[in-house]
């Protein structure tokens, strides 16, 4: 009887195009449809994983003998970032080093699955996957040279393509569903904050109470319009599954302008006891370009918009 090892040989580089299509899909559904912001961490850990996708396709079909060699220093370079990322999540140890200091944070939490499953954590599982593979298929020598029978014609084995379009045709199908449904959401979600915004049509800015707003206060309704209102709504009044309400918000009424520009600034990720959505909001809403002016401005705004 084949032993289970003869099948982990043989299906060990499939698993790792399997991991590869999954993650590269994975990360691009959360950064294209759930909005999450890549940060530069995460970006050194897809220059890894993409071109794993392509490789090990491509060392498949042409059945080629040093494929796991291709593989295994993308795949343990990636261990290493994914390692790195996690423990900057979840430890303190690197808080000394100044890493993603322009652009999105490293230890903004977009997702916490049981405490502990946050993305550098997929990344590190499907890094992993993909290097012990690797290993398992260079020990066995695989892809193994084509096999011909005594006639010459390649035998079952050896036709590398069906199972290789396989596994990346199952991946694209479901992500495909996932990719569509998902932006049929935001979409949808989108139009119902657009129905409710009351766009200024033409004339002076009016806040929430009718009241005209000062230049400052037009100016930061014009940056939040940019930065925010994609979570927040075009006038504060929230987005279902993306931001809350801040017109007449009893949190914002709470804060100094002081306190509410370093909230601005930190957010609030999904281990903060404040976190009420499960959502995260970005640190500076995702906009670390906009400076501490442009944020005062914003907040005049929102000021503007306490009625209550
Ligand atoms: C990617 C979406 C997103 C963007 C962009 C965003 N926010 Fe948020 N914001 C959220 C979410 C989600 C929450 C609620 C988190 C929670 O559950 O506590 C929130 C909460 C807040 C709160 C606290 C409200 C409360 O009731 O606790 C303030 C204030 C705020 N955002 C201001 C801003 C400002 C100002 C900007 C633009 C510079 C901005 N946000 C951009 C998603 C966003």
């Amino acid at each position: 009887m084949a032993s289970l090892s003869y099948y982990l040989d043989r299906a060990s580089l499939y698993i790792a195009l399997f991991a590869a299509w999954v993650a590269m899909l994975g990360s691009l559904y959360f950064s294209e449809v759930m909005g999450f912001v890549p940060c530069d961490l995460c970006w050194y850990q897809r220059i890894l994983m993409y071109p794993l996708t392509l490789i090990l396709l491509t060392g498949l079909l042409l059945r080629d003998k040093h494929l796991p060699k291709f593989v295994l220093p993308l795949s343990t370079l990636g261990m290493v970032v994914s390692s790195y990322h996690y423990l900057l999540e979840k430890t303190d140890w690197f808080d000394a080093v100044q890493i993603c200091r322009n652009g999105a944070s490293c230890t903004t939490l977009w997702i916490n699955w049981l405490g502990f499953i946050t993305i550098p954590f997929l990344a590190l599982v499907a890094f992993t996957t993909i290097t012990v593979m690797a290993v398992i298929a260079l020990m066995a020598g695989e892809p193994a040279e084509a096999d011909e029978d005594e006639d010459g014609v390649e035998t079952q084995r050896t036709r590398a393509w069906l199972p290789a379009f396989g596994v990346v045709g199952v991946v694209l199908l479901v992500f495909g569903t996932l990719f569509s449904t998902g932006w049929q959401k935001t979409a949808e979600s989108r139009a119902l904050a657009a129905e409710m915004a009351v766009m200024p049509v033409s004339g002076p800015m009016t806040s929430a109470s009718g009241a005209l707003l000062n230049d400052t206060q037009s100016s930061g309704l014009t940056l939040y319009r940019e930065a925010c209102s994609g979570c927040h709504g075009l006038n504060a009044e929230g987005v279902p599954n993306l931001g809350n309400v801040l017109v007449n918000n009893t949190f914002i009424q709470s804060l100094s302008d002081v306190e509410l520009l370093q909230f601005i600034r930190n957010g609030r990720d999904l281990n903060s006891p404040e976190n009420t959505s499960g959502l995260v909001m970005p640190p500076s809403g995702g906009r670390p370009d906009l400076d501490d002016t442009q944020m005062n401005m914003i907040i005049a705004y929102l000021r503007a918009q306490q009625t209550q």
